[in-house]
C-alpha cells in the first residue's frame, strides 16, 4: 500500500524523524484557520499518490491566510497525472539551505536492503540517476544490523549528506523496521538556515503482507481520487487499471490479461484498461467487470479472454450470458473461451444469440477482431 504525504509524515513524526507542522484540509475554506495556525504562511501541497506534483503545479507557497484559501481552491480538483486532487496538506514554510534525497528500499535482485541517498536532492531523482549515476550513493544494509550509528555515518559520508543527518537517517531506518515497510523515501531532506535537518517530502510504501501486524495500518487504507473507474472497480474490488486505448480487456489470471493486452497491441489497437477477473468468474463478477469497461467512454469495442481451469468455460459463458441480461451492452464484445470445457462455453454463448458477440476461437484471432472493431467503432 502506498501512502499519501501526509500519513507517511505522521509515521516520520511517531519514530523522530524531524517534519514541520502541517494540517490536512479538503477544501479551500479550511485552509484559512490552517494556514493562520501555521503562522501566516504555508506550503499548500496536493495529496497524491503520484510523483511530480511540484512540477505540475500542485505545490504552491501562500503568503499569508487569503492566498492559502485561493491556492487551495486552485489545486483541490487539480488533474495530476490522472489523479484528483481530493485533499491538500498546508505546511510550516522552511527556510531551505540544501536539498538532499534518501531512501530505503527492498532490492530483490540483490536480494538486500538498500540505502540510496544523493545531495543533489529535490529534483526527479531517476534523472540524477540517469545522467549524473556518481550523484547517487548505494549502500547495502544487513538486515539483522540495521542502520546503526556507523552504517548512517558511512551512508552520510558516501552521498556528501551532513553529519547533523546521521540520527535522521537511524530515525527514517527505525520507520523502515518497524512499519515494514518497502519503500521509504525523503526528498527532499533539507538543510535549513538555522542548521536543521527536516523531512519536507515523504513517500511510503507498506508492506500488504505485513497488514496483519499493523492493525492502526488500517486507517491508511483511503483510496487515491485516482480515476472513478478505478475507484468504482476498487469498491468491488476488482482489479482494474484504466490504460489510455479503446479495447475494453476483461480476462481471468494476470498473466493471461498481460498476454492479452500485448497481443492486442500488436494487433496495432491499445488496450483500454488491464481487468483481472480472477479464478471465480462468477456472473456477477462477470456483470460487475463489463459495468466497469463498458462506463468508459473511451472503449469501443471489448475483448474478454478466457482460459477455463478450476472455473470451467461453462461457467464463465452463463457468467457472460447472466451478465448481458443485466448489463446493457452498446459496443461490440469479442469472447474467446478455450481451456477446460471450452467447447460447451461457446455452445452456451452461441445460444443466447446476442447480436453484439462474437465468438473466436483464437487468442490472436480474437485480438485481431477486437482491435478492428475497436479501430472501426
Ligand atoms: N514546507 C516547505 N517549505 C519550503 N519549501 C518546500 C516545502 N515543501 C516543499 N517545498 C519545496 O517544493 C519542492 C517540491 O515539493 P515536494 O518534494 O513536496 O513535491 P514534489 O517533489 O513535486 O512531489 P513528488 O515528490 O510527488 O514528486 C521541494 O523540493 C521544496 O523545494
Ligand atoms: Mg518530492
Amino acid at each position: 500500500m502506498d501512502l499519501f504525504e501526509y500519513q507517511a509524515r505522521e509515521l516520520f513524526a511517531r519514530h523522530g524523524v524531524p517534519v514541520l507542522d502541517a494540517y490536512v484540509v479538503r477544501d479551500p475554506a479550511a485552509a484559512r484557520e490552517a494556514a493562520r495556525r501555521l503562522g501566516g504562511r504555508a506550503v499548500v501541497k496536493a495529496q497524491v499518490k503520484t510523483g511530480g506534483r511540484g512540477k505540475a503545479g500542485g505545490v504552491k507557497l501562500a503568503a499569508d491566510p487569503q492566498e492559502a484559501v485561493d491556492r487551495a481552491a486552485d489545486i483541490l480538483g487539480m488533474d495530476i497525472k490522472g489523479h484528483r486532487v481530493g485533499a491538500v496538506m498546508l505546511a510550516e514554510p522552511a527556510a531551505i539551505e540544501a536539498e538532499f534525497y534518501v531512501s530505503y528500499l527492498l532490492d530483490r535482485t540483490r536480494r538486500t536492503f538498500l540505502a540510496i541517498a544523493s545531495s543533489e536532492g529535490g529534483v526527479d531523482i531517476e534523472e540524477v540517476a540517469a545522467t549524473r549515476p556518481q550523484a547517487l550513493a548505494t549502500v547495502p544494509i544487513d538486515p539483522q544490523e540495521g542502520v546503526t550509528e556507523d552504517k548512517a555515518r558511512e551512508i552520510a559520508a558516501a552521498a556528501g549528506l551532513p553529519p547533523a543527518a546521521v540520527p535522521v537517517l537511524r530515525a527514517l531506518w527505525r520507520v523502515f523496521v518497524a512499519e515494514d515497510a518497502l519503500l521509504v523515501e525523503v526528498n527532499p531532506l533539507v538543510r535549513t538556515a538555522d542548521g536543521r535537518i527536516l523531512a519536507l517530502d515523504g513517500k511510503v510504501t507498506l508492506d500488504d503482507n505485513a497488514r496483519f501486524r499493523h492493525p492502526g495500518h488500517a486507517g491508511y487504507d483511503v483510496a487515491d481520487e485516482g480515476d472513478p473507474l478505478e475507484a468504482a472497480a476498487r469498491a468491488k474490488n476488482l482489479n482494474y487499471v484504466k490504460l489510455d486505448g479503446s479495447v475494453g480487456i476483461i480476462g481471468n489470471g494476470a498473466g493471461l490479461v498481460m498476454s492479452t493486452l500485448d497481443v492486442v497491441a500488436q494487433c496495432g489497437a491499445a488496450p483500454a484498461n488491464f481487468l483481472d477477473i480472477g479464478g471465480g468468474a462468477s456472473a456477477t463478477i462477470m456483470a460487475d467487470g463489463l459495468g466497469i469497461v463498458l462506463g468508459d467512454p473511451d472503449v469501443t469495442a471489448v475483448f474478454v479472454n478466457v482460459f477455463g481451469g478450476i472455473t470451467a468455460c461453462d461457467a464463465v459463458a452463463d457468467g457472460i450470458v447472466q451478465a448481458l441480461a443485466r448489463v446493457e451492452l452498446s459496443k461490440p464484445l469479442v469472447v474467446r473461451l478455450d481451456g477446460n470445457n471450452a467447447e460447451l462455453g461457446r455452445t452456451i454463448l452461441d445460444a443466447a444469440r446476442h447480436p453484439l458477440v462474437r465468438q473466436l476461437d483464437t487468442m490472436d484471432g480474437a485480438a485481431a477482431k477486437a482491435a478492428e472493431l475497436a479501430t472501426a467503432g
